[in-house]
């Protein structure tokens, strides 16, 4: 008798043309589905993970990150990971052992997709591509940052408005809109909060209409240590462009604009929300952080350049601004490749070079003055991380997932390194500009880190670093805790994962102190009572769309 394996070959592929024709549950088999990047789909909890090493007694808190992870085959067979619905994940922290959880985001996606068993909305930021079933939904899949705010987790994505969870279950409390004072259809997945104030500054880009339609409107929020939003200014970029982080100062925001640009046409021909416009420059817009009018955004400009993100900035002593992040000499999102390419075109990861670039911009300069960087870094690395007691100040330490394609790789054990060869961790010192670097050896990359201070009053950078090592040749998960700076060391403790995730995206480090504080205020008798999802439809949507029901066939 054949095994069930054996038969796999003669069961009929539901894809065609590119596009999914029945409602099997199997997903594409490209690269974005397969391997290490094979869809987890998965919620549950792990109490009391394995660990090897020590965890510090003192480390007490919760390690959150978010990942892509589809929950249906998509529509479209090239749909791309930044499509895939966000799921959570928390590592509890304490006395020495760890707790893992993991919940999907509950968005409107979530509960549309659910009530229909497959997928509704097709390419990443394309409403054109959506079942009419779903037209006027809140189409973002929350999958990029999960941040700490107030007493409530928001999941956030840039093409939609943040959606709350709880901290400790990582159930959905619902979207959140900061209690109807932020109304824009589109929010950063980077907002930056200033430890000095309390306050968290946010913006969205193509923040008009639907936030999907290549609008150049860019808005941008300040909401204070209370929750009250103080400031709010809509400003124009000179292209619809992708501004996907920021960096604050004490004074200013700085917004960098990425050559990758939207057409409205493109949509509506069902094409990518972005294509790489290699003849474009990188641009930096800088905004006051108060009383900012329409007319004070600064345009700064260089030569083209794909931004990753911001480590942190500060203003120097000339009141100049000091900006710092990862910047790549090419298009690092290949497949939004420039609008000229040709279809079926095999689109390849291209070899760039990504170094840590600081910036100085003189706030008074000329609008659209054309700059260079004050000091290339070769970090060859992404996603920086700093001690975030240090945002808006002068800091020293930055940490980062390092390639370093010089050191032994196992394709054949590993296959093509999902994500990316990030197979360090490098941790930088901007004063004597060292560098201290941990391999993950030859069948392994990392995720992106995050700093956890020692104490509150702890002096910068000491604590610890921790970060998701993907074990690419056993398809499992570990994650790994190091002394901040001693990563040559090696970690001082690893966990275990009795399973792999996916390639996630960012990750923050929340102190249970502080949790509680919030969870106290939170209570439902409590001054400020349970965290209040959005009650009211956005602008832009024409009612509220009912769930999905299967279309009715018409009597006569
Ligand atoms: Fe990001």
């Amino acid at each position: 008798m054949a095994h069930i394996h054996d038969l796999a070959p003669q069961v009929a592929d539901n894809y065609a043309e590119g596009r999914r024709v029945n409602d099997q549950a199997k997903f594409p088999k490209t690269e974005v589905f397969s391997g290490f990047n094979a869809p987890c789909r998965l919620e549950g909890d792990v109490f009391d993970l394995e660990v090897d090493g020590k965890i510090p007694a003192e480390i007490d808190g919760t390690f959150y990150r978010i990942q892509p992870d589809q929950r249906f085959p998509p529509i479209f067979e090239d749909d791309i990971h930044f499509n895939g619905d966000g799921a959570v994940t928390a590592i509890r922290i304490q006395d020495g052992h760890a707790h893992f959880k993991h919940r999907y985001v509950k968005t409107d996606r979530y509960h549309h997709e659910t009530a229909a068993g497959k997928a509704l909305f097709g390419r990443y930021r394309n409403v054109y591509t959506d079942d009419e079933a779903v037209k006027g939904v809140i189409r973002t899949a929350a999958n990029t940052n999960i941040v700490f705010w107030r007493g409530t987790l928001l999941a956030i994505k840039e093409d939609g408005p943040p959606f709350a969870l709880d901290p400790v279950t990582l159930e959905t409390i619902g979207r959140y809109d900061f209690e109807g004072q932020v109304k824009s259809p589109t929010f950063t997945a980077h907002p930056k909060f200033d430890p000095v104030t309390g306050e968290m500054i946010c913006f969205g880009y193509e923040a008009v209409g639907n936030g999907n339609d290549a609008s150049c409107d860019i808005v941008v929020y300040t909401i204070d240590a209370n929750g009250k939003k103080t400031e709010e200014c809509w400003y124009k970029s000179p292209f619809c462009g992708m501004i996907h982080d920021c960096g604050i100062t004490q004074n200013y925001v700085i917004l960098p604009l990425t050559p990758l640009k939207c057409s409205l046409d493109r949509l509506k021909q069902g094409g990518n929300h972005w294509a790489w416009d290699p003849n474009e420059d990188q641009w930096y817009g800088v905004v006051p952080r108060r009383n900012g009018k329409p007319e004070d955004i600064k345009w700064f400009r260089s030569d083209n350049a794909f931004h990753g993100h911001v480590a942190s900035a500060y203003e120097n002593e000339q009141g100049h601004i000091v900006f710092d992040l990862g910047v790549s000499d090419g298009n690092v999102f290949f497949f939004f490749p420039p609008e000229d390419t040709p279809a079926g075109t095999q689109l390849k990861r291209p070899q760039v070079e990504t170094s840590t670039q600081r910036w100085i911009l003189d706030p008074k300069a000329p609008n659209e003055s054309r700059v260079k960087p004050a000091k290339i870094w070769n970090t060859s690395g992404e996603f920086s991380r700093i001690d975030d007691r240090y945002v808006t100040k002068h800091y020293n330490h930055f940490w980062q997932a390092r390639i370093d394609g010089s050191r032994e790789y196992y394709f054949e054990a590993c296959g093509s390194p999902a994500g990316g060869l990030f197979n360090c961790l490098g941790h930088y010192n901007w004063n004597d500009g060292t560098e201290d670097v941990w391999w993950a050896g030859p069948r392994a990359t990392v995720q992106e880190p995050a700093f956890i201070p020692l104490s509150s009053d702890a002096g910068e950078g000491e604590g610890w670093l921790i970060a998701l090592i993907n074990r690419l040749d056993v398809l499992r998960n570990d994650i790994a805790i190091f002394d901040a700076q001693k990563l040559s060391a090696g970690p001082v403790a690893v966990l275990h994962l009795p399973f792999k995730l996916k390639i996630g995206l960012h990750g923050n480090w929340v102190d249970e102190g502080e949790r509680k504080e919030w969870e106290a205020l939170r209570r439902k008798t409590a001054r400020l009572g349970p965290v209040k999802p959005a009650t009211e439809p956005l602008t832009w949507q024409p009612n509220e769309p009912r769930l999905y029901t299967e279309p009715q066939e018409i009597r006569d």
